[in-house]
């Protein structure tokens, strides 16, 4: 086992499913003590459980990224239980389906308020430990639709790229205290969150069955394949360990290519 995490405390957000997932199981099997939050208290305890399992240091948080009370009793519990916090991958999310005309204010306020909202508050409490640990790594997930247009996402979209510019603004802010702020934006990876977009005829296909519309999303891609959550894991993983260290205030899209064009 190498251990690039090694004796780091860190937090994955939305790591019962998809990328939160892998990156968490990643971060264990590197040597982190890792707490797996997630809106869904089950799924966080069965990703802390598989972590465990294989013998490696993880718990379970039950937070909604959305609400200021619940991330700073995740981030204060977390220092108080571990006496540090070094990693915050801010990566919960959901996907948000509609175009600017019929998205109504509900919808809008919901998408903003996990997939922008969530990640500053997420920073704004996990800082404070970060800061007294002397330094950290915080890495937020935004998207390729942050960067470019993906038809009938306007709410999941405009988060997306807030999270870009949030990134970039607080490495600004706290790099002079070593923590640095990098932001991943993964193409499509064929979790439950890109499943929901595709069944709403939302997003970059639509039309036929799961397999017949993986298919087709790999055709667009140059490396004619779609991302699995490991792809954009391992990334995760290098932005948050020490190998990263002179690196802050980027964004790294992890796409397969399709932004190339
Ligand atoms: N899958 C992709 O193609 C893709 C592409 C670009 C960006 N992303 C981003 O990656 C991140 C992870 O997505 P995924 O594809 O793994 O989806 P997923 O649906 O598999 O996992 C998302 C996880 O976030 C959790 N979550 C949702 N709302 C939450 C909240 N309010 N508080 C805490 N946890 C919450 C869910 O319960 C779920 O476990 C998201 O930010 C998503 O926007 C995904």
């Amino acid at each position: 086992m190498s251990a690039r995490l090694k004796g780091k405390i860190a937090i994955v957000t939305g790591a019962g499913s998809g990328i939160g997932r892998a990156a968490a199981l990643r971060f264990a099997l590197e040597g982190a003590v890792v707490v797996c939050a997630d809106v869904s208290g089950e799924n966080a305890d069965k990703t802390a459980a598989e972590a465990s399992g294989a013998g490696y240091q993880a718990v379970a948080k039950q937070v909604d990224v959305a609400s200021a009370e619940q991330v700073q009793r995740m981030a204060d519990e977390t220092a108080t239980e571990f006496g540090r916090i070094d990693v915050l991958y801010a990566n919960a999310g959901v996907g948000g389906v509609g175009t600017a005309m019929d998205t109504d204010e509900a919808e809008w306020a919901r998408v903003i308020g996990i997939n922008l909202t969530g990640v500053w508050l997420s920073a704004k409490y996990v800082l404070p430990h970060l800061l007294a640990a002397g330094g950290g790594s915080i890495v937020n997930q935004a998207s390729i639709g942050g960067l470019v247009g993906v038809p009938a996402v306007a709410a999941y979209a405009a988060a997306k790229a807030g999270v870009i510019g949030l990134t970039r603004q607080m490495a600004l802010d706290y790099g002079s205290a070593g923590i640095r702020v990098n932001a991943i934006a993964p193409g499509t990876v064929s979790t439950p969150l890109v499943q929901g977009i595709w069944e709403s005829g939302a997003g970059l296909v639509s039309g036929g069955d799961l397999a017949a519309r993986e298919a087709a999303a790999a055709a667009i891609y140059p490396l004619k394949r779609i991302g699995t959550p490991d792809d954009i894991a391992n990334l995760a993983l290098f932005l948050a360990s020490d190998e990263a260290s002179w690196i802050t205030g980027a964004v790294y899209v992890v796409d397969g290519g399709k932004t190339a064009s």
